[in-house]
């Protein structure tokens, strides 16, 4: 890019990021450039009989454009029953609405028709049983078998199923909410949850910071907290509170950790809640609460860096917000960054370059499968690709490698603070890739004008794959695992001779996935009777092992394969042994459909709409 060029793109960029509001996000009805929701008021009861959220949202509005009179929501499996609005003298006013016709992927585009510019209107609904941004869990699906269970997973385009909003992350707004429920069930949301509440079945809320949609969460079931530090706790069932307060006992010094790179945490409390298996991601990052798998609770923190992770969203993506999802590395690829930063901090270099390996393999292989179009880190507008599609490792991966790659070529003095500038002057604003662009230009580059080149930046953030000059992690404990696995595969030694007894998930997992596409059945033998991976309840481990089992045809595994997918709901852990399963055919799709079958009450809809994904492409190969 000439200067010429680059000055007027930065010029652009700071342009665009003054005024600030007129963005486009594809994956949203809404018209931010007209009128904007400033704040949301929630009044719902939760109705576990009907699997039902039934009450009323008043919206706030900022009104933008003189002429505008319409106020467009994004909806899905709504049931709107009243729209009102209220006049700046108080008075409420029924208002005309339109629902349209669901689009499968983006719901139902409500439109409400005013005279004049109402400052509030204010909604009645109920959601759908099937919502797709809730799951109802019966008593028989959580650790402690007597209560139901239920949360949210808004991320990315749900938080419409179970309110009606803006459903965009270009915009931000506070809500406040009153939710009734069942007196014997806590409820949480992402907002000023109060560690020593009496349940009474009566709860408010307030959060005071200004959030995009995707953010918004609830969750009610039997949960009890448990202190970690002053500021930051666990909610779990009674079952699991004491594992999981154990497991994740360092978060105090993950926040100081952050705080000391990156500047205050600027959301008082942090907290975690820990879901029913079936929750279908690791983590997901709703503020001062992040919801997570109890599938990192391991024994022995190996897989914490999730906490690191959801913890770092608390700058990047929760306080600077990528506008659109085709720049959500701007929320994943530095999440990633600053996670293994951390880290590296807490538990040494060594256990952030295990991680880095781990990742950069896993990409590698990624891209060999995937369009050149979504592996570019600013990527084109969605159009009408499902924003959940192009969330890969290119985001993650690419984006914290293109994030380690600026700070090697800076250094640790000039790049961190460069880092937390960003945070600082875009904090509780919504960003895209361009508009960091040119604060790269800005604030970074003229530090060192010769420590990278603009094609360098063109090669990570618009061409695909991995630009070659981009250095790898190495590790050292991961290369031991090389070699005592390339031993045994030659035949010199047997599996229970290796030296496993310090090994931690990481060093399993390069273990296993450096392993040919099949082994002999008297390999997975020997591996079984020296490590038991058959049966492991660490899903890390469980998520590598069985695709080999059943690429290998070992058949001694299916029960076992059976097990674990109908006891876990986390899409990532599951889909590599369905994957294995429906390639196989014959037996093996056979066993992934009766699985599915049994399994599928219990799943989440996000993963049940992947493992639908997968059988049906196999019937439409027949
Ligand atoms: N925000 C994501 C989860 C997410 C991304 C939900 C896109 C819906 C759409 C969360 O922070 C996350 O990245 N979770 C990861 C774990 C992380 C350690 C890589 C996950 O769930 O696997
Ligand atoms: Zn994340």
């Amino acid at each position: 890019m000439s200067r010429l060029l680059l000055a007027l793109t930065s010029l652009f960029a700071i342009a665009v990021a003054s005024t600030a509001q007129a963005r486009v996000d594809d994956s949203s009805y809404a018209e931010p450039d007209r009128v904007r929701v400033a704040d949301i008021g929630l009044d719902l009861r939760v109705d576990f009989e009907n699997k039902q959220l039934r009450g009323s949202a008043d919206l706030r509005l900022n009104w933008i454009a003189d002429d505008a009179r319409d106020l467009v929501l994004d909806t899905r499996d709504l049931t709107i029953e009243k729209v009102l609005g209220k006049s700046v003298e108080g008075g409420w006013h029924r208002l005309n609405w339109e629902l349209a016709d669901a689009d499968p992927l983006f719901g139902s585009r409500l439109t409400i028709h005013m005279s004049r510019q109402y400052p509030i209107v204010r909604i009645r609904y109920q959601t759908s049983p099937q919502a797709s941004g809730l799951q109802w869990l019966t008593p028989e699906m959580t650790a402690g078998k007597k209560s139901p269970f239920m949360f949210s997973q808004s991320q990315a385009i749900h938080a419409r199923s179970w309110v009606p909003l803006q459903d965009t992350p270009s915009v931000r707004y506070t809500y406040s909410a009153h939710i009734e429920s069942d007196p014997s069930l806590m409820v949480l949301m992402s907002a000023d949850n109060q560690t020593d509440a009496t349940r009474d079945g009566d709860y408010v809320f307030r959060m005071r910071q200004p959030i995009p949609s995707y953010l918004m969460a609830i969750a009610a079931g039997d949960l009890v907290f448990q202190p970690i530090s002053e500021r930051s706790g666990v909610w779990a069932e009674p079952a699991t509170i004491e594992a999981a307060a154990v497991e994740f006992a360092d978060t105090e010094k993950m926040i100081a950790t952050t705080e000391s790179l990156y500047g205050p945490y600027r959301w008082e409390r942090y907290d975690m809640l820990i879901l029913p298996p079936s929750f279908p991601y690791g983590g997901m990052e709703n503020p001062r609460i992040s919801f997570i798998t109890p599938t990192v609770i391991v024994g022995d923190k190996s897989l914490v860096s999730l906490i690191a992770h959801e913890l770092a969203h608390s700058w990047s993506g929760n306080l600077v917000t990528n506008a659109s999802w085709n720049d959500i590395w701007l929320n994943e690829g530095f999440t990633s960054y600053v996670e293994n930063r951390v880290v590296e901090a807490l538990y040494g270099k060594e256990q952030s370059q295990m991680e880095d390996v781990i990742s950069q393999h896993g990409l590698d292989l990624e891209l060999k499968e995937m369009n050149p179009k979504w592996q570019a880190l600013a990527m084109p507008a969605l159009g009408t690709t499902d924003p959940d599609e192009v969330s890969s490792g290119v985001p993650y991966v690419k984006g914290a490698w293109f994030l380690q790659f600026l700070e090697q070529r800076f250094g640790r003095e000039v790049f961190d603070p460069f880092l937390r500038g960003w945070f600082d002057s875009h904090a509780f604003q919504s960003v895209n890739s361009a508009e960091f662009v040119a604060y790269l230009h800005e604030n970074l580059l003229p530090k060192n004008p010769k420590a990278v080149t603009e094609k360098e930046l063109d090669a990570w953030l618009n061409q695909p794959g991995i630009p070659k000059f981009a250095k790898r992690a190495t590790s050292e404990r991961l290369d031991a695992v090389d070699k005592a696995r390339q031993r045994w595969l030659d035949g010199k030694g047997v599996a229970s001779d290796i030296k496993t007894a310090d090994w931690i998930t990481q060093e399993w997992v390069h273990f296993l996935e450096g392993m040919p596409e099949t082994l002999s059945n008297a390999q997975l033998v020997e591996l079984d009777q020296a490590f038991h991976f058959t049966g492991t309840r660490n899903g890390e481990i469980a998520q590598r092992w069985y695709p080999l089992t059943v690429r290998s045809g070992y058949f001694e595994a299916r029960p076992a394969i059976a097990e674990f997918l109908k006891r876990i709901g986390r899409r990532k852990l599951i889909m590599p042994t369905y994957r294995a399963l429906i390639e196989a055919g014959g037996d093996n799709l056979k066993l992934a459909r009766e699985v599915y079958a049994e399994a599928k009450a219990g799943y989440h809809p996000i993963t049940s709409g992947s493992v639908e994904a997968l059988l049906a492409k196999a019937d439409a190969a027949k």
